[in-house]
C-alpha cells in the first residue's frame, strides 16, 4: 500500500485542503489526513469539532482516513507509524514554499521522509484557515471557500451579532 499523509491543524478545513486531499487520493493508494494538535495554540474549533467538519468534508472521497496526532509527536514519527512514504502539501505561492521548504528538508533529514508539493488550485490561492476566520469575525462572507457545514460552523462561532 503506497500511503501518504496530509497533515495540518484544520482549524477549520477549507476547500483548499479538500482539493489537495482529493488530488493526493488520486496519486496514492491511501491518504491519511493527520490532524495535529498544538497544545500551545487555542483554535477556534475543538479537536472534536475539527474532526467532525473534516470527516464531513471528505465524505465521498475514497481511500482517505482521518487520524489525530497528539501534541509532542513529530510528523516523521507519525508517518513511520502508519507506514507512509510521503507527506503531501499544497503550495499557494512563494510564501507557502518559504514556510514549507525548511520543514520538508528537516523531515527528510530526520528519517528520509519525502514531501510532495501540489500546486494549489489558483481559484483558492487566497484561502487559508486563518484568513477565513478573520473575514467571518469581521462580518464577511466566505461561502464557496469552505464546505457548507464549515460555513455554518464559522458563522455560528465567529460572526459578530450585528451581521
Ligand atoms: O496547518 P498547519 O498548522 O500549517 O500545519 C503545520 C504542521 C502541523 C504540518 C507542522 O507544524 C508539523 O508538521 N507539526 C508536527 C511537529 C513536527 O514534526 N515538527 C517538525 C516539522 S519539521
Amino acid at each position: 500500500m503506497i500511503r501518504c499523509v496530509c497533515p495540518g491543524s484544520f482549524d477549520p478545513v477549507t476547500n483548499g485542503h479538500v482539493d489537495v486531499i482529493r488530488r493526493a487520493a488520486a496519486l496514492f493508494e491511501e491518504v491519511v489526513v493527520a490532524v495535529l494538535v498544538n497544545p500551545a495554540k487555542r483554535g477556534a474549533f475543538t479537536l472534536q469539532e475539527r474532526l467532525e467538519l473534516l470527516r464531513g468534508a471528505l465524505e465521498g472521497i475514497p481511500r482517505v482516513r482521518v487520524e489525530v496526532v497528539g501534541g509532542g509527536v513529530l510528523l516523521v514519527d507519525f508517518c513511520r507509524s502508519v507506514d507512509a512514504v510521503a507527506v503531501v502539501k499544497g503550495l499557494r505561492g512563494g510564501t507557502d514554499f518559504a514556510y514549507e521548504l525548511p520543514m520538508a528538508l528537516m523531515n527528510r533529514h530526520l528519517t528520509g521522509l519525502e514531501t510532495v508539493f501540489l500546486a494549489g488550485e489558483p481559484r483558492l490561492e487566497h484561502v487559508s484557515s486563518s484568513l477565513v476566520k478573520e473575514v467571518v469575525a469581521h462580518g464577511g462572507d466566505v461561502s464557496g471557500l469552505v464546505p457548507d457545514a464549515v460555513l455554518t460552523a464559522l458563522n455560528a462561532r465567529l460572526r459578530p451579532p450585528a451581521h
